[in-house]
């Protein structure tokens, strides 16, 4: 696609799709052209309306910039930081609950449990729930398809999801405003810009987003590392002789597998881009797996490198809606992988048993993965 049509129009959809790298750039970055604003093409409906109101990742200047900035006064580099410490601590106790099994399943046993633990304290919300969690990041992202926003049926079917959601992070906010009790919701509850302060229900709405971007992303990106490795024994061996490697293989897996494989946005005018004129009002979706393999950008491509200098992937968008979680995965991945080359000498992707992929449109990487 990326040679014969790298903008085509979806027949079905009728979306716009951009397979190489140097149109995907202008896509993610041309915020005056191309809108976060997608709620043209989602069904109106009650319940999802006030769940978004916070949710800034749809939003575009001068909203997003105003929301933006006042939860960055509480997600702040030096607070990602600060969790280092606790996300040792969780990884190693999922380790040790795996010590002496034979039967281990990467995602269900490390990859899924991790992330959901760490931004639930990190939301300083009970751990307990994080069945929950669990159960509503799939209801919003996977169990209906990634697309399911995009149909009345669809958001139908996610409702009850977002109604227990919102009503279960209200109650914990409201919760935050009366007591003393310090954390993101408290800082969130204090940012102030300009005398501007975050009401509950934008409150909410960031924590939703936190939720359901914070999670699944960052489980597939740990299996994706884990099927790289496998499948680059050398590069296993350097990095048990060299783990200040891994923040670089870090990146370069985000390239080879992004976990996502479309940005979304909405052409806010008539736009030519690769040679096609998208009119105003389309959907523009970048196709991220195909851009992070565009060989006018990156040398060979198709080559797992570790040690890869440029790579300016597309994994974590670009611009002004730059993923704001993006130090935290990081992070998160990277304590994960240490902890395991540290623990196992040895371990392999089992052949006995199949890897379940999520469905491609939405997530890239395995659901389920023994090893
Ligand atoms: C935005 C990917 C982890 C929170 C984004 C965007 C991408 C992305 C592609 C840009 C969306 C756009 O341009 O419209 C990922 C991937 C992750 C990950 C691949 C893991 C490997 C996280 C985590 C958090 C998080 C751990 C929070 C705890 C956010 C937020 C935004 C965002 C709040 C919206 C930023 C804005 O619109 O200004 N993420 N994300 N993400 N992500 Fe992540």
């Amino acid at each position: 696609m990326r040679r014969t049509e790298p903008v085509s129009q979806d027949k079905d959809t009728g979306r716009w799709q951009v397979f190489r790298y140097s149109d995907a750039m202008t896509v993610a970055t041309d915020a005056n052209t191309f809108s976060n604003d997608l709620s043209e093409f989602i069904p109106d409906h009650e319940d999802l309306n006030t769940f978004s109101k916070g949710n800034f990742q749809n939003m575009d200047q001068p909203r997003h910039r105003e929301l933006r900035g006042l939860v960055s006064q509480g997600f702040t580099p030096r607070f990602v930081a600060g969790m280092a410490p606790r996300i040792e601590a969780v990884t190693n106790e999922l380790l040790d609950a795996m010590r002496g099994r034979d039967h281990i399943d990467l995602v269900t046993d490390l990859a899924q449990p991790l992330p959901v633990t760490v931004i639930a304290e990190v939301m300083g919300l009970p751990v307990s729930d994080r069945a929950l969690f669990r159960k509503w990041a799939d209801a919003l992202l996977v169990d209906n398809g990634i697309d399911a926003i995009f149909s009345e049926q669809g958001v139908a079917a996610m409702a009850p999801a977002i109604r227990e959601m919102n009503a279960y992070l209200l109650n914990h906010v409201r919760q935050y405003r009366t007591s003393r009790r310090e954390g993101l919701i408290h800082d969130l509850i204090a940012a102030e810009t300009d005398g501007k302060k975050l009401d509950d229900q934008e409150i909410v709405g960031f924590l939703a987003l936190l939720l359901i971007a914070g999670h699944l992303t960052t489980s597939t990106l740990l299996g994706n590392a884990i099927l790289c490795l496998d499948e680059n024994p050398e590069a296993t061996r350097q990095l048990r002789a060299d783990p200040g490697l891994l923040p670089n293989m870090i990146e370069e897996v985000l390239r080879y597998r992004s976990p996502l494989f479309w940005l979304d946005r909405r052409a806010k005018e008539t736009v030519r881009l690769g040679g096609c004129e998208i009119p105003a009002g389309s959907q523009v979706s970048v196709a991220l797996v195909s851009v992070s393999r565009d060989e006018d950008e990156f040398k060979d491509p198709d080559t797992f490198d570790i040690h890869r200098t440029a790579n300016r992937h597309l994994a974590f968008g670009m611009g002004v809606h730059f993923c704001l979680g993006a130090p935290l995965a990081r992070l998160e991945v990277r304590i994960a992988l240490k902890a395991l080359l540290d623990r196992y000498r040895d371990f392999a992707v089992s052949v006995d048993e199949p890897i379940v992929y999520h469905d491609p449109r939405g997530f890239q990487g395995a659901k389920r993965l023994p090893l």
